[in-house]
């Protein structure tokens, strides 16, 4: 493999979980970008691993030559490669990893593998030239939700987390309760447009009013019990016998969908004010929800600035994962053939607020304007 890199366009490839994706990303635009979403799935209203493992192994070639072709780019002028390394579904990863890395290899070409959450932070940056640091930003995907904030790239510090169920599976798991299909996000958001908020109702976990920002509960998410009370309400309905479940469906969603998108919105607002930077950064496949958008918009008013990615580039894209090998390779940054996959890659460069604060390291007041 080529020790550095020396300009030219790079290929991402990403296979964390079941889209198999690639792209062709030079100076932060996009020249080609395939992304095939496994179907296969949805019978099983999740992913299953094995099965996405194996429809890499078949999809990869294809995806990357149909890139190649859309990007014009013949292999040898890539200027380098990037690859998901994590976090994410072992035998998924693997596939994209060692595909990289033989392709890397052969052609001679350097290769960098990059954390796919914060891929997805760079995501608006191909959309947007000065979606850039510094940012709070709310990442909200099938596997995480992280609150942080981004002082520059690769410096960044985590106000608040999930503790336990991510935002996407909650939208999931509640789909499927509710006899609704994969993935579970759409659905809720399709059968939420016939329903009312309200009706139902279903609590706004971890938005006490009596927390400060020293509590960690102030930034941080919890949505295991939000699924749980949306469980035992469908499971009412359908015990009362008459029709059942089915004509409370869009007003279950409904409220449901409203309690997610009012405690996301809220802590957004904490950390903006706590960090006094309006700029929003939204990520991940959660970032598609119309009513997060709309609410997290009016909420920032007419002086903040929310960035938000278009659908494609929200859920799980190679063009992200370019991107961010792009700004990685210009570092300096190679890696050896040893790279490996690792399903719970830690972020980079991403420091928990309590550790910041021991250090005596001040975040609130610092400028929140782009250098
Ligand atoms: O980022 P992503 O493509 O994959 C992971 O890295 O996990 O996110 C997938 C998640 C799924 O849980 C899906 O239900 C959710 O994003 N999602 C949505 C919407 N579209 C996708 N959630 C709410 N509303 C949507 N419109
Ligand atoms: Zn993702």
């Amino acid at each position: 493999m080529k020790p550095g890199w020396s300009g030219g366009p790079v290929l991402g490839v990403e296979s964390s979980c079941d889209e198999t994706s690639a792209a062709v990303v030079q100076d932060g635009r996009v020249l080609g970008h395939v992304i095939l979403s496994q179907d296969a799935h949805e019978r099983f209203g999740g992913v299953v691993p094995e099965i996405a493992a194996r429809a890499h192994l078949r999809q990869i070639d294809e995806v990357v030559a149909e890139t190649l072709t859309e990007a014009g780019v013949g292999p040898r002028e890539l200027g380098g490669i990037g690859v998901t390394a994590g976090p994410g579904l072992v035998g998924a990863l693997l596939v994209g990893l060692n595909w990289a890395k033989g392709f890397a290899w052969a052609l001679e070409k350097p290769l960098v593998g990059v954390q796919h959450m914060e891929a997805h932070l760079f995501a608006n940056s191909l959309e947007s030239q000065d979606a850039r640091p510094p940012f709070v930003a709310l990442l909200v995907s099938g596997g995480h939700t992280l609150l942080l904030h981004a002082a520059a790239w690769g410096s960044y510090t985590l106000l608040g987390q999930t503790r336990d169920d991510a935002v996407g599976e909650a939208f999931d798991k509640v789909a499927r309760r509710l006899g609704l299909g994969y993935p579970g996000g759409p659905e809720i958001e399709r059968v939420a447009r016939e329903g009312e908020p309200g009706r139902f109702k279903l609590p706004r976990p971890m938005l006490s009013a009596r927390h400060t920002p020293a509590d960690p509960a102030y930034f941080d998410f919890s949505f295991s019990g939000l699924k749980t009370a949306t469980a035992l309400l469908a499971a009412e309905l359908e015990s009362q016998g008459g029709t059942g479940l089915a004509p409370s469906v869009p007003d279950l969603a409904a409220e449901f969908q409203q309690a997610v998108v009012d405690t996301l919105v809220a802590k957004v607002l904490r950390a903006v004010e706590w960090t006094n930077c309006d700029r929003v950064l939204l990520g991940g496949g959660v970032a598609r929800n119309g009513p997060l958008r709309e609410r997290l918009s009016d909420a920032l008013g007419e002086s903040g600035r929310l960035y938000s990615p278009s659908p494609r580039l929200a859920t799980d894209n190679a063009a992200m994962v370019a991107c961010l090998a792009e700004h990685r390779l210009r570092a300096g940054e190679v890696a050896g053939l040893d790279l490996n996959a690792d399903p719970s890659l830690p972020f980079p460069g991403l420091t928990p607020l309590d550790s910041l604060a021991n250090r005596g390291v001040e975040l609130r007041g610092a400028p929140c304007i782009p250098s």
